[in-house]
């Protein structure tokens, strides 16, 4: 019930829309109506009493109660579907925006495929019922009152005979619709499956193809869409007893009202004529109200879906933002972990991490993969929260900062290169949206991108296309630079910033980053120990805890985990 409030309250502000369709809709069943009473009369002044303006009056009567009918069947139709249209798209906006705004926390807990098939097939499914809301429970719901009243107007008792059995139908088909909503849930939750494979699998297809594992994919595949189909079969089953149900039920009613009503008939309390007139009557009355129960089981089908989507529109950040947030005006970008400590699950990731980068340091982290670093540097930008301890910058606590002005304060590049289906240009502006056409060029030399972005067919103008297939690991990667060159941020983070590049280019790419950090606080995460030679501080990351600072030469000097880094990597 609740769900169903909200998808109505998104359905408001259309109102005059849905008004306009019922006036409509009124038009069309009164036309309907019309027609049918003006037969009579029209036929006796024609052919019993040889009216000839009537007659050739008639044809244009015809064709003006067709076209006024078409005129509002057009009408009842467009408005109430735009009508759920915009509901629907205005439901479709509240939960991108909604899911923008979640954590990375989230998703890492929730695959593409899986949210973009609730934002696309989920949403999809609502919309059927938010038409049928209206025009399934307005137009049914009408005809089915207007016929009860026909009846008691002209049999009471039998009236109550036939309508008795109604209360009847309520449990079963609200049992039934009961069903319907749960298997509606489980095979959306099914499709969000088959959207994840999908997304994963064409995401993916290099290793698939690498690996020859299409048939395992394929097989894969077959088995989420058979599961599928399960949720369906069922749920086929459902919608298609409830006809036969709700008809053999107000079968007691019709058997109920030829007894009684036959019994008048027979001693002559009631005409015959009277008698089948009413129960005509009454059997037109089981029309609508089959439609108004197949109405109601797609509305529970739409409501399934729709408590889905609520639960992402629902879904909040656990990434608070402070009710005051401090706003730091010249960041001098002194970063400082005091006694962080953090889990994704269960076990703690980091423990106990005291570090400090002062204004314009370098801080590179070293270490064994998997002992943290990434992880370390996702908390100043505050992608995660601490569990334990603080991470300060410029003495403010991130948690007080608030998401927008934290965002400002640092620049971020790591392996991972996310170019957007966009042109270069673009694509570097993501770093500072109102950057100038020269702003952008400056970046990309610095970043050592320029001269292939010239050798491309538009240059800055190219299109990068879905995942930027047609550029190469390093030259991403350079993109990649150039954006958080153009960002120009007090704090610069590279994880890994120069993995994807050769030794020349990485080379290049070194002096553009050394000129960058030169006036900001730096964190470098870096395989090849060589780029972090010059660092100001180093540290040692090992299990989640910092094992050793100190600069190059101090942790040789000490020869711990440090040392053997160095020692395999420089052996040769
Ligand atoms: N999103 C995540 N969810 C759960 N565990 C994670 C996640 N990211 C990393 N981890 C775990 O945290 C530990 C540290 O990972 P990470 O910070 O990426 O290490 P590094 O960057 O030093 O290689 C690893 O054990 C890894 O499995
Ligand atoms: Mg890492």
């Amino acid at each position: 019930m609740k769900t169903f409030r909200r998808v109505l309250e998104y359905s408001r502000p259309y109102w005059w829309r849905i008004l306009i369709s019922v006036i409509a809709s009124l038009g069309v069943g009164g036309m309907d109506g019309a027609f049918a009473y003006m037969v009579a009369p029209l036929l006796k002044k024609i052919f019993t009493e040889k009216d000839l303006t009537v007659f050739t009056l008639l044809p244009l009567i015809v064709i003006g109660i067709f076209l006024f009918r078409g005129i509002c069947r057009f009408l009842n139709d467009y408005y109430i579907r735009t009508a759920g249209q915009l509901a629907i798209q205005d439901i479709r906006n509240d939960l991108y925006r909604n899911n923008m705004g979640l954590s990375l926390r989230f998703f890492n807990a929730h695959p593409a495929g899986a949210l973009m098939s609730r934002v696309l097939a989920d949403v999809a499914v609502m919309q059927d019922g938010v038409a049928n809301i209206v025009t399934g429970f307005f137009r049914d719901g009408f005809g089915v009152l207007s016929l009860i009243a026909v009846l008691f107007f002209r049999d009471w008792a039998l009236a109550f005979l036939s309508i008795m059995v109604i209360p009847l139908t309520v449990y079963p088909a609200q049992k039934i619709g009961r069903r319907i909503k749960q298997l509606s849930r489980q095979s959306m939750g099914s499709m969000g499956d088959i959207a994840g494979v999908l997304q994963e699998t064409f995401s993916g297809v290099k290793v698939i193809k690498a690996f020859g594992l299409e048939q395992r994919e394929i097989e894969r595949f077959y088995r989420f869409n058979r599961n599928f189909y399960g949720f369906q079969r069922k749920s086929i089953k459902y919608e298609g007893l409830s006809s036969p149900v709700m008809e053999v039920i107000t079968s007691f009613g019709v058997a109920a009202v030829i007894w009684f009503g036959g019994s008048q008939v027979m001693h002559g309390r009631m005409t015959a004529e009277a008698f089948f007139s009413f129960v005509t009557a009454m059997m037109l009355l089981y029309t609508p109200m089959k439609r108004l129960i197949n109405s109601y089981n797609t509305v529970q089908r739409s409501l399934g879906a729709a408590e889905r989507v609520f639960e992402i529109i629902d879904e909040r950040s656990e990434i608070l933002e402070p009710a005051e947030p401090v706003a730091i005006e010249r960041c001098e970008g002194r970063v400082e972990f005091k006694d962080v400590t953090f889990r994704y699950g269960e076990e703690e990731v980091l423990s106990h991490i005291n570090l400090r980068a002062e204004r314009g340091e370098v801080v590179a982290l070293v270490g064994p993969s998997g002992g943290g670093k990434t992880t370390l540097v996702s908390l100043i930008s505050r992608f995660y929260d601490v569990n334990d301890g603080a991470v300060l910058i410029d003495g403010v606590d991130v948690r007080a900062i608030g998401n927008r002005g934290l965002t400002r304060l640092f620049a971020l590049v790591d392996q991972e290169t996310i170019l957007f289906n966009e042109t270069i240009a673009n694509n570097i502006r993501y770093g500072k949206t109102d950057a100038t056409d020269a702003e952008v060029e400056a970046a990309a030399r610095a970043a050592f991108a320029h001269d292939f972005i010239l050798a491309m067919p538009d240059g800055y103008a190219t299109n990068i296309g879905d995942r930027g297939v047609r550029l190469s690991g390093g030259q991403r990667q350079r993109l990649c630079i150039a954006r958080a060159i153009l960002r120009d941020a007090p704090i610069l983070i590279l994880d890994e910033a120069t993995s994807a590049l050769d030794t020349e280019s990485e080379q290049m790419v070194q002096q553009a980053l050394n000129n960058l950090m030169a006036n900001r606080t730096t964190f470098v995460i870096a395989h090849r120990l060589s780029t972090v030679l010059t660092a100001d501080k180093i540290a040692v990351l090992e299990n989640g805890r910092i094992v050793d600072v100190g600069t190059h030469a101090e942790l040789l000097a000490r020869g711990g985990l440090y040392r053997k880094l160095h020692d395999m990597q420089f052996a040769r």
